[in-house]
């Protein structure tokens, strides 16, 4: 039987989000309802309020979440009833040219639950990044949901559904981090400082946290950095080659998502080092650089798309990591609050006050 329950709604661009009732359906093939245990506020969600991400309002808000699967549709092996999970936006395909090249983490054609949830009077619901967490129960794709230790705190967990995964993976996956590179970090917010513990897990010898907000380059402190630039009072590229011997860093993250920090980056590593751009900008964003320091500089410039995770690799590793006392996912749940509070969320956010407040339920 179809569920109703209360979820938070952004019904038209820039309006402040409400509560509503919504309904759920029961899980048709391939699908799965989880009853949800903590979301956490990520830009995303705001984006999508803003109407940034595309129009089609009324949206679902919430996407970094972690909860228990009450009910799966048929043909569901991968999870079962009472499974602990952390819910995915990348539903891999299995079948497209990614997936066959033995690329699962680049699928090019995941998905997300056929049905839709939908207000009280039956208007279909658009559920951010295919999921809709902010939510007491929630519908997706099977393949969204990956089991991790139950041992695990709801909250933390939950985080690695979207932007600490980001910046983890942005320093392992994408950036290759290894055991002694330098490795520096421009913008230390939620996405920047798991950058940060990712460089430190991989080995990192030298990690520079890069901001304009010195008490996000105290957290950052606390997470491993190892040098701290407030880039209002310092050239950033100047302060990072003079910590790395003159040379720059092996690999330098952006996770602002702009031009000047892009160039920034750019500018800041090593000959033959990598830059990876995490930060996501907007559409009218352009950079201009000289196309022979592309050339002459070498190495590799990449962005880093959900940190190039796999849900089923990294989820389970990552949760076991955090439950060993070696990943500090802990240390990004600035506050827990209620569903009601995710409007007020939104501000502290756009303040720079947090790095995630995380609904929980
Ligand atoms: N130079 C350095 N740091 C900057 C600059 C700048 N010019 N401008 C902003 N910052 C810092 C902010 O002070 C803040 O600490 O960047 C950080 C951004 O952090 P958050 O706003 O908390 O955003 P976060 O969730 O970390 O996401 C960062 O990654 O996934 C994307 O959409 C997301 O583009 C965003 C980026
Ligand atoms: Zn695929
Ligand atoms: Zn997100």
């Amino acid at each position: 039987m179809a569920q109703q329950v209360r979820g938070v709604i952004a019904r038209a661009k820039g309006e402040p989000v409400r509560i509503e009732t919504i309904t759920v359906p029961d899980p048709g093939p391939g699908e799965a309802v989880v009853k949800v245990q903590a979301c956490g506020v990520c830009h995303t969600d705001l984006h999508y309020r803003e109407g940034g991400i595309n129009d089609d309002f009324p949206f679902l808000l919430g996407h970094e979440a972690a909860g228990v699967v009450e009910a799966v549709g048929e043909g569901v092996t991968e999870v079962a009833p009472g499974d602990f999970v952390i819910l995915n936006w990348r539903a891999v395909c299995g079948q497209c040219r990614a997936c066959k090249r033995g690329r699962p983490q680049y699928c090019f054609d995941t998905h997300n639950a056929k049905q839709k949830m939908t207000l009280a009077d039956g208007t279909e619901l658009a559920p951010a990044l295919g999921i809709g967490a902010f939510a007491e129960k929630t519908l997706v794709a099977a393949g969204q949901c990956t089991k991790v230790d139950p041992a695990a705190s709801p909250a933390a967990a939950g985080l690695l559904g979207c932007g600490v995964m980001a910046g983890l993976g942005a320093a392992i996956n994408t950036g290759g981090v290894g055991r002694g590179d330098s490795v520096a970090v421009i913008g230390c917010g939620g996405v920047g400082n798991a950058a940060v513990v990712g460089a430190r897990l991989a080995g990192a010898a030298k990690i520079i946290a890069v901001d304009i907000d010195d008490r996000k380059l105290e957290t950052a402190r606390g997470l491993g950095a190892t040098d701290t630039v407030n880039s209002r009072a310092a050239d950033p590229v100047e302060a990072i080659r003079e910590l790395t011997g003159g040379f720059g860093a092996d690999v330098v993250i952006e996770a602002v998502g702009r031009p000047e920090t892009y160039e920034q980056a750019f500018y800041a590593r090593d000959l033959a080092g990598t830059v990876v751009l995490v930060g996501v900008p907007t559409p009218e964003m352009r950079i201009d650089l000289p196309l022979l320091d592309v050339f002459g500089r070498g190495g590799a410039l990449k962005s880093s798309w959900y940190g190039d995770c796999l849900p089923s690799r990294d989820f389970p590793m990552l949760i076991d990591l955090y439950r060993q006392g070696r990943l500090d996912l802990d240390a990004f749940v600035t506050e827990t609050i209620a569903l009601d509070e995710v409007e007020k969320a939104f501000e502290r956010m756009h303040h720079g006050d947090v790095l995630r407040s995380v609904v929980v339920f």
